[in-house]
């Protein structure tokens, strides 16, 4: 059995989660049901970044210590996940033990390796990013007041402050060309390729050596040798990945499942995953991970969803409409992954009703009506040879091919060409206008072994659509326990299961 490792980013506890969170969050659970099915051992890991400046400064407006304050929100993030039906294996939040003594030995690590240096140093900082910037890198704009400053994050448009203060660094200069060399070796380790572009493109324009520690602020975790210094939020946020698998307790555990195999990331964090963090990795004389998937962002009004720009949707809202698969199959299918996507109420509503009302909805209750009406609720055999058979087969290989290569919206398109095809195969044959009998059976026993199939493949789309068809196709068990590639292989459907309408899966919505 193969391990299979995935982890999203962890997510600030300054804001609530919203519909930009559970957008990762769906392609991880997703992506990792898929290797489920494929009998991987799967890791799952999300959880909450709960140290730095941001988050104490959060918890200074709400009235609340900094440990109150994060308490208080890093539920909302897994009773979030629970409502979205994520099956992440863990939860890890930074201000855990665990997590504390991850980042410890991490940065010792560095640290002993002489990678890490104490220097003075002033600069101009985003509070939101956590990111001090140079002054070409700043952008001009209007700010709250209406006047014009010339000194705004190019990330959040808000103005950046002035820090000064004696920080030890992250030789990160010392990298340039092993991470360039490294990538080189591993040219499929960053995708999709434009996204993974842009990180060698940052690297190739020079290194510059990062701050990791901070005296100014006391809501962090104290580095090892100089306990007066907090570490800097990124060098604590990007240990999550390896504290979760066991790095820090001791022994050697964590190499069980490090390295990761995908790390699951906006790209707007790119810098500090695929530059930084390899680096950092480098240094302690760990394994890098084996990929990194990077993703546009989900717009809203053409901006990027943030508490900042006000407008953010929350996830749960969206699912009370829509139904809880509806949205998710949203998330998975509407957008490449890697591309921005533009999220709006009509879009949600377009794609709902031809993919699934028209497409996996409609077909799933015709087979049940012809069923009953033409062969008495008892489902029927497939033809062994049927044409259907190899458009399966098709639609398997190439829906294996797009979770492999981290394409969740390819993916689904390929399980939909069987979709489609059954619902042509059915219209061409028009079962329902035929007398009972070995032709009729033949036809339906096409189109419920194609059922059959689709349930297994969307499974990790939509697990409670999935089970809900396996169950009216009279298929026992959980379709979660099929493993691939033997449950996708044509013929499988037994003649003689009971067959069910139930009510419609998905019901039309109003555009
Ligand atoms: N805490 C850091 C990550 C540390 S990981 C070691 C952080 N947190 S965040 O909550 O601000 O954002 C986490 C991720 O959510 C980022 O990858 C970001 O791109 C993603 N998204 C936040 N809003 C988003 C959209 N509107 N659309 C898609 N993803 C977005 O950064």
């Amino acid at each position: 059995m193969s391990r299979f490792y995935v982890t999203t980013p962890i997510y600030y506890v300054n804001a609530e989660p919203h519909l930009g969170h559970a957008y990762t969050t769906i392609i991880g659970d997703a992506l990792t049901r898929w290797h489920r099915l494929l009998g991987d051992d799967v890791t799952y890991l999300t959880g909450t970044d709960e140290h730095g400046l941001k988050i104490q400064q959060a918890a200074e407006e709400a009235g609340l210590t900094p440990q109150a304050f994060t308490d208080s929100i890093a539920p909302k993030f897994s009773d979030a996940w629970q409502k979205l039906n994520i099956g992440n294996d863990d939860f890890i939040r930074t201000t855990e033990l665990r997590h504390k003594a991850a980042v410890a030995e991490l940065l010792q690590r560095c640290y002993d390796a002489g990678d890490i240096e104490l220097d003075t140093f002033a600069g101009k900082y985003c509070v939101a990013c956590e990111e001090y910037y140079q002054d070409d890198e700043l952008v001009s704009g209007p700010t709250e007041d209406g006047s014009i400053s010339s000194d705004l994050c190019p990330i959040h448009q808000r103005p950046v402050e002035y820090f000064e203060e004696e920080n030890y660094f992250f030789r990160l200069s010392r990298f340039e060309d092993r991470l360039l060399d490294w990538y080189g070796a591993h040219p499929t380790a960053l995708r999709p390729e434009h996204r993974g572009n842009e990180a060698l493109g940052l690297i190739r324009s020079g290194l510059r050596d990062f701050s990791i520690s901070r005296t100014s602020l006391d809501w962090g975790i104290p580095l090892p040798w100089d306990p007066k210094h907090v570490a800097y939020v990124w060098f604590d946020a990007l240990t999550n990945y390896l504290a979760a698998v066991g790095f820090g307790d001791g022994t050697d555990g964590y190499t069980e499942r490090w390295p990761v195999d995908f790390h699951l990331i906006g790209k707007d964090i790119v810098r500090q995953h695929c530059v930084y963090w390899p680096a950092m990795l480098m240094s302690a004389g760990i394994d890098l991970p084996k990929g990194w998937a990077i993703g546009g962002w989900l717009l809203s009004g053409g901006e990027k969803m943030s508490k900042t720009s006000g407008n953010v949707v929350n996830p749960l809202d969206l699912i009370d409409d829509i139904g809880l698969d509806g949205f998710r199959y949203y998330v998975l299918a509407d957008t490449a992954y890697g591309n921005d996507g533009d999220f709006s109420w009509e879009g949600l509503v377009s794609r709902y009703n031809s993919d699934l009302a028209n497409n996996l909805g409609n077909l799933a209750a015709r087979v049940a009506t012809v069923v009953a009406k033409k062969c008495d609720g008892i489902g029927t055999a497939p033809d062994p040879d049927s044409a259907l058979g190899a458009v399966a087969a098709e639609a398997y290989e190439q829906t294996v091919a797009h979770w492999a290569d981290v394409q969740p919206s390819k993916a689904l398109d390929a399980t939909w060409s069987l979709i489609r095809a059954t619902n042509s195969h059915l219209e061409t044959n028009e079962p329902w206008k035929a007398e009972p009998g070995a032709e009729v059976d033949q036809v339906m026993g096409d189109a419920l072994e194609a059922l059959r199939i689709v349930a297994i493949l969307c499974s990790p789309a939509m697990p409670d659509t999935a089970q809900a068809v396996w169950e009216r196709i009279g298929m026992p068990g959980d379709v979660a326990d099929q493993r691939l590639p033997e449950a996708a292989a044509w013929g499988q459907y037994p003649a003689g299961n009971d067959v069910t309408k139930g009510d419609p899966l998905f019901p039309r919505m109003k555009p």
